[in-house]
């Protein structure tokens, strides 16, 4: 890897006129300007938040937002100029056998790479309440939004430390950019540890998440050195290998599976305009269509306690072993992932007479801001992690985990259509979404799976 792309971005002259900003401020923000023509992003940005958003609407409806490739046809008209130098397998190769794409290379460099002047690496020191809130600031404020910008993910500090700080999770790969002059975080990238199984091999590699820069810094190629300096960490203890997954086709997506929702309160979701909802539907037939029993029907599904947790390793050992892309848990992660924290994730067990756990199921919890909406001002989503039956049937278990999060003040349910979902997902009336999540192996090539082959769900 070289720092070419943190090089090649020399500050222009990018806008002027109308707007007012201090030199020093403006030097800043050009030091991440490509060259070539008034940036409109930059434009946009310097909008009240309001006018933005109606422009980012009608940007929406007529389909012109600036964007990666959504699909695997598009990409084959998009020129990856960073993925292109990466160790991935290339988009349309046919790949057959298992290993790496680009064998170790042992002299990893000790210095970071190159960042822009005006712009400083930070190992994000999440312990410090005051780091926590600004990451949380940066993440949302910034993080995915829904296409017409009217609904923003809410992630807490307690999210963030249960997404970011699994068994073994490393300081340093918390790794940020700042801006030198008044220390904001701009820039964000994290890994965390995970033993993974692709087809017959065991790796040890890192999941890549929570990927993020911020708008006023967009498509000036911050996200390659985020992922170069990244990758330099990371080698340096001796990993080769990452797994990650985005809404975008890159080079090249292992699979490909879509996220389905499952409105629970079909009243909210219709008033603030919730994305991919039934459009035929009017709000009568939608509360009738989506109606749930008020009590689950499951004799013995409990929360999981700390006690559950060598039991619930056994019963994901049996079961995700089945699939090409398997998570490799250990006691601690088990704990870690499973164990409810309130507001956060969500396991039940299902415990036979005996004693013996049979069956769990576990979802975690994002909350979103909804924007200008004259009512709503939160949506809470459920997230599937996993839902493993070897007693009762998988659409009665899911019926039950439906039953509870609506209880527990959850407005949608979204899972993905991995492992065996497929089974309860048209049952239990969720919709397909127009969401895509492609999954990827970073420096690893094997063959292409379908999404019923792939076990591993993370948070991001
Ligand atoms: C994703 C995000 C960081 C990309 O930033 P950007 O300013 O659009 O892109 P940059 O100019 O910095 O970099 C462009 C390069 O990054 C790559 N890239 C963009 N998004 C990527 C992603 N999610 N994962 C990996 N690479 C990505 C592009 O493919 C491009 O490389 P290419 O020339 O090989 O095609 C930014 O849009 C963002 O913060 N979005 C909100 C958070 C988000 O959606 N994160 C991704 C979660 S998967």
């Amino acid at each position: 890897m070289t720092d070419t792309d943190s090089l090649e971005k020399a500050p222009t002259d990018g806008e002027s006129g109308g707007l007012k900003k201090s030199k020093k401020k403006q030097k800043r923000e050009n030091a991440w300007r490509p060259e070539g023509p008034r940036d409109p992003f930059a434009m946009l940005d310097s909008l009240p938040e309001k006018e933005q958003q109606e422009i980012q609407k009608a940007l929406h409806l007529f389909s012109l937002g600036t964007s990666l490739p959504k699909t695997l046809q598009q990409a084959k008209n998009h020129t990856y100029r960073f993925w292109d130098t990466q160790p991935v397998t290339k988009l349309g190769d046919h790949i057959t056998t298992h290993g790496p794409v680009e064998e170790v290379d042992a002299s990893i460099r000790n210095e970071p790479c190159l960042l822009p002047q005006g712009f400083s690496w930070d190992t994000v020191d999440l312990s410090s309440p005051f780091v926590l809130g600004e990451l949380c600031h940066l993440l949302n404020e910034n993080y995915m939004e829904e296409d017409d910008n009217t609904i923003r993910f809410n992630f807490s500090p307690e999210y963030l430390l249960w997404a970011l700080q699994p068994p073994n999770w490393l300081l340093q790969w918390n790794l940020g950019v700042r801006v030198d002059a008044n220390k904001k975080l701009v820039g964000f990238i994290a890994a965390v540890p995970a033993d993974v199984h692709i087809y017959e091999t065991k790796k040890g590699l890192v999941q890549v998440k929570f990927l993020c820069v911020h708008k006023k810094l967009r498509l000036k190629r911050m996200t390659p050195v985020l992922i170069r300096e990244l990758t330099r960490r990371v080698n340096q203890q001796g990993i080769y290998q990452a797994v990650y997954a985005a809404g975008t086709v890159l080079p090249t997506p292992i699979s490909s599976c879509s996220q389905w929702h499952r409105p629970l309160n079909p009243r909210k979701l219709m008033e603030v305009n919730y994305p991919g909802l039934k459009q035929n539907m009017n709000l009568q037939r939608a509360l009738k269509f989506n109606r749930l029993p008020e009590v689950t029907k499951i004799k013995g599904l409990r929360p999981m306690t700390k006690e559950d947790t060598p039991r619930i390793l056994s019963i994901l050992e049996k079961n995700l072993s089945n699939f090409h892309l398997s998570p490799l848990l250990s006691l601690q992660e088990v704990e870690h992932w499973f164990l409810p924290k309130e507001n956060v994730n969500d396991t039940y067990v299902l415990e036979a007479d005996n004693g013996t756990l049979t069956d769990m199921v576990s979802f975690y919890a994002v909350s979103s801001r909804v924007l200008n909406h004259p009512v709503h001002t939160s949506l809470r989503a459920a997230y599937l992690l996993y839902a493993v039956c070897n007693v009762t049937k998988m659409a009665d278990l899911m019926q039950d985990t439906l039953v509870l999060a609506k209880a527990k003040g959850f407005d949608v349910f979204c899972a993905l259509d991995v492992m065996d979902n497929m089974s309860f997902l048209e049952k239990l009336k969720f919709t397909i979404s127009d969401k895509s999540v492609h999954y990827y192996l970073y420096n690893w090539k094997c063959p292409l799976m379908s999404p019923d082959k792939v076990s591993l769900v993370f948070p991001n």
